[in-house]
C-alpha cells in the first residue's frame, strides 16, 4: 500500500520523506490557504522533495480554465497529479487530460457509481472521503471495497486513494479492503507506527543490555 501525505507543511514534510516511507503528496484548496502561500510555489517546493505523485487541485468554475490550469500545475514538474472535482466537468476535464497523458486524482468521491464514472473517464487515482461520509453517518470503508470490487470486475486501473482518513484504524481497514493508497495527515503518519508495547518492551530491553555491560560496536 502506498502511503501519501495529506498536507502542504513543507518542513514536516521534508523530516518525514527522510523516511524513505512516503509515496506522494496530495493537496487541496484549504490546505493552500493554510500554508499562507502562493499555491504554484508551494508545489513546485513539495515535488522537489518527494519523487512520487503531488496532487494539486484545479479551481475554475468552467470547463475550459479547468483545462487550462489543469496543464499549468502539470508543467510544474513531471510528478504533478492534477486534482479534479468528481462533477461533470470535473469528469470531462479527466478525460481530456488523460488523453494527454496527465495523471488525474479525482477528488471529493462519495459513491461507488462516482467512482466508476472516474474510472470510466481514465482518472489515475479515484479519492474516496471516508472520514467525512463516517461523519455524515455512512460507512466509509464500505464504499473502499465497493470500489475494489467494481475496479476488479472489470479492471480498471484507477488506483483507490483512500482519502479524509482521521486514523491508523481506517488505514488498517482501508488496506484489508484493498485500496492502493491511503493519504494521511502527517500525525497518522505518526501514529501508525507507534505501539505503547513497543515502547516498553524497549526500555525492558535497553535496561537488561545495560546490565549486561557489552558493546556491540
Ligand atoms: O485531501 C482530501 C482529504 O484527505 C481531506 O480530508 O480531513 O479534510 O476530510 P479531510
Amino acid at each position: 500500500m502506498q502511503l501519501f501525505l495529506d498536507t502542504t507543511d513543507t518542513a514536516v514534510l521534508k523530516d518525514l520523506a527522510q523516511t524513505g516511507l512516503v509515496d506522494g503528496v496530495t493537496t487541496n484548496p484549504t490546505l493552500i490557504a493554510k500554508s499562507g502561500r502562493p499555491m504554484l510555489e508551494v508545489i513546485a517546493e513539495i515535488c522537489a522533495l518527494v519523487e512520487g505523485p503531488v496532487s494539486a487541485e484545479v479551481v475554475a468554475p468552467d470547463l475550459e480554465s479547468m483545462i487550462a490550469e489543469g496543464r499549468k500545475l502539470a508543467a510544474i514538474a513531471d510528478n504533478v497529479v492534477v486534482k479534479a472535482p468528481l462533477t461533470r466537468e470535473g469528469l470531462m476535464l479527466t478525460r481530456a487530460l488523460a488523453i494527454e497523458g496527465i495523471m488525474v486524482n479525482v477528488t471529493l468521491c462519495f459513491s461507488a457509481a462516482q467512482a466508476l464514472m472516474a474510472a470510466k473517464a481514465g482518472a489515475a487515482f479515484i479519492s474516496p472521503f471516508i472520514g467525512r461520509l463516517d461523519d455524515h453517518g455512512a460507512d466509509g470503508m464500505e464504499l473502499i471495497h465497493d470500489i475494489r470490487t467494481i475496479y476488479d470486475n472489470y479492471d480498471f486501473s484507477t488506483a483507490i486513494l483512500a482519502a479524509s482518513v482521521r486514523n491508523a484504524a481506517h488505514v488498517r481497514a482501508a488496506a484489508l479492503a484493498g485500496a492502493d493508497c491511503a493519504t494521511i495527515p502527517p500525525s497518522v503518519f505518526l501514529e501508525l507506527y507507534k505501539h505503547p508495547l513497543t515502547d516498553r518492551g524497549l526500555e525492558q530491553f535497553n535496561a537488561d543490555w545495560a546490565k549486561t555491560g557489552q558493546s556491540i560496536l
